[in-house]
């Protein structure tokens, strides 16, 4: 039975869209690798009777927690949707081609540290941008940077907010996020 770990740390809307669409259509499991204790993304595992596990910045970077936690569970494939610190170097030795990424723009431009959610929706505002989109792709050391797999895109009017902007790219992410992950699970 193929194992999808989701890190994500915040609200969890496409943890549970990843969940939902998987969990229709044949045997999936999960767990939710989580940094932030109060994040919405872990009601909405409880809720689904998905597993979730809370670690510490020292878990991820210092002791080899999460390290060992993934070794463990042998993740066919580990999705970040709304994760905000960088997978260390050693956990991508250990999953080379194994761990992706979404970004709610269009790579490599609003990009970076610092650049989630919202800030990236108000830069793309600020830069007079006519599309917007979502880019998918492999995590390597560096935030935005790993090989490119899937994008799509959008329009960005000029009335749009980031809260505007930020519903049409969500569509787009619970319309692709989930086929990219069942393509690269057939790999
Ligand atoms: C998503 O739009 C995702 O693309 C973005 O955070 C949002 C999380 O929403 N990720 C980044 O900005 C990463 N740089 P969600 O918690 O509702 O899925």
């Amino acid at each position: 039975m193929p194992l999808i770990a989701i890190f994500a740390s915040g609200t969890g809307t496409n943890a549970e869209n990843i969940i939902k669409t998987f969990s229709s259509q044949q045997n999936f499991q999960f767990i939710v690798f989580c940094n932030n204790p109060t994040a919405e993304v872990l009601q909405r595992a409880e809720k689904l009777g998905v597993p979730s596990i809370i670690f510490t910045r020292r878990d991820l970077y210092e002791n080899g927690t999460v390290l060992q936690q993934l070794l463990a569970y042998k993740p066919d494939l580990i999705a970040l949707a709304g994760f905000l610190w960088l997978i260390p170097a050693e956990i991508i030795q250990h999953f080379p081609d194994k761990i992706i990424n979404i970004h709610p723009a269009l790579l490599p431009k609003f990009g970076g540290k610092g650049m989630y959610g919202e800030r990236v929706h108000r830069a793309v505002i600020e830069a007079n941008a006519t599309v917007s989109g979502i880019t998918i792709h492999y995590v390597n050391e560096n935030y935005d940077e790993g090989q490119i797999i899937f994008q799509a895109s959008c329009p960005v009017y000029s009335w749009d907010t980031p809260h505007t902007l930020a519903e049409r790219v969500h569509k787009l992410e619970y319309e692709h996020y989930p086929k990219i992950i069942a393509q690269l699970l057939k790999k």
